[in-house]
């Protein structure tokens, strides 16, 4: 396994991987690597015949008072996971390799990214898509890999791929969790023991609200509530539960069509998201 931290390395392993024929893959993460991350990894090393992993925590994302500076980095266990799973060459850039200059070109997905954590977080998405844009231009990579679990991130990523017409392929894989069903993020490790335990309450509303609209409920007002009130009392802090068409990420009254229920909640000082889908379809009966 290659570990390149400059843009000229990286592109020469792509264009000798490419001229032995081999289907490339990109998983773009910032690294502190989980099982989450492992699932995107493990479908692009099945699917790729050479895999790049980029691991760079991108400054442009965070807000001023976000966590970048103590955003969680692991390098030595992050490029151990990625040879035990299969992974050609991990692409690591500095800050400086990735934004050499100040920033001019900036790519800005309109309209999906005004709610849900684009209302809270402005300037995140610009950051994600323009990082997003830039690594696939130095990887040009056939298929790029994204996990449900940033369903907004996904859709807005698909988005300016169609609009800027890039020659790839999205892949979004659904979301791991631990055990208790807290879906796994680099983020859960700020959490205290105490906190850890609350923070189940984002997948048990989750699963609440899917409960309801299983036994018929269609009312997106009475779900939210629902998930609202469950949260609440554990602890959490709410700072959005929306459900959503899965198209426009506008918010739905009745649920006549596919939606995404998402929240984001602040357990302690931490902030988690999580999400599913409600389909209106029942699932095919397995024969
Ligand atoms: P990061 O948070 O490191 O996540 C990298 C990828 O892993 C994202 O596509 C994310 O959705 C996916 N992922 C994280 N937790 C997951 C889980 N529990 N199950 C499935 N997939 C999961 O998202 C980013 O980094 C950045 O915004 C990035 C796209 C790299 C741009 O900087």
């Amino acid at each position: 396994m290659k570990i390149v931290s400059v843009i000229d390395e990286i592109r020469e392993c792509v264009r000798s991987a490419r001229r032995d024929g081999k289907r490339l893959g990109l998983v773009p993460t910032m690294g502190a690597l989980h099982a989450g991350h492992g699932a995107l990894i493990e479908n692009a090393v099945r699917e790729c015949g050479f895999v790049v992993v980029s691991i760079f925590v991108n400054p442009t994302q965070f807000g001023p008072n976000e966590d970048f500076s103590r955003y969680p980095r692991t390098f030595e266990q992050d490029t151990a996971y990625c040879q035990r799973l299969g992974v050609d060459a991990i692409f690591a850039p500095s800050a400086d390799q990735m934004y050499p200059r100040c920033q001019q070109t900036w790519v800005e997905v309109e309209k999906l990214t005004d709610g849900l954590c684009g209302a809270t977080r402005p300037g995140h998405f610009r950051g994600v898509t323009t990082v997003c844009a830039k690594l696939f231009n130095i990887v040009m990579p056939d298929i790029a890999y994204f996990g449900q679990k940033d369903a907004q991130q996904a859709i807005v990523i698909r988005r300016m791929v169609d609009d800027l017409n890039f020659p790839l392929t999205i892949r979004v894989c659904p979301i791991v969790r631990e055990p208790d069903g807290l879906a796994m993020s680099s983020r859960n490790r700020y959490l205290s023991p105490d906190e850890r335990r609350q923070a189940v309450c984002l997948y048990q509303a989750l699963e609440s609200c899917r409960q309801m609209f299983d036994q018929g409920c269609r009312h997106a007002n009475e779900l939210i509530e629902l998930m609202c009130g469950l949260i609440e009392r554990a602890g959490g802090q709410i700072e959005y539960v929306s459900i959503v068409d899965m198209e426009t990420l506008e918010p739905v009254e009745i649920i006549d069509r596919r939606v995404l229920v998402a929240l984001a909640v602040f357990i302690g000082s931490t902030r988690l998201i999580d999400n599913c889908l409600l389909d209106l379809r029942p699932p095919e009966k397995c024969v």
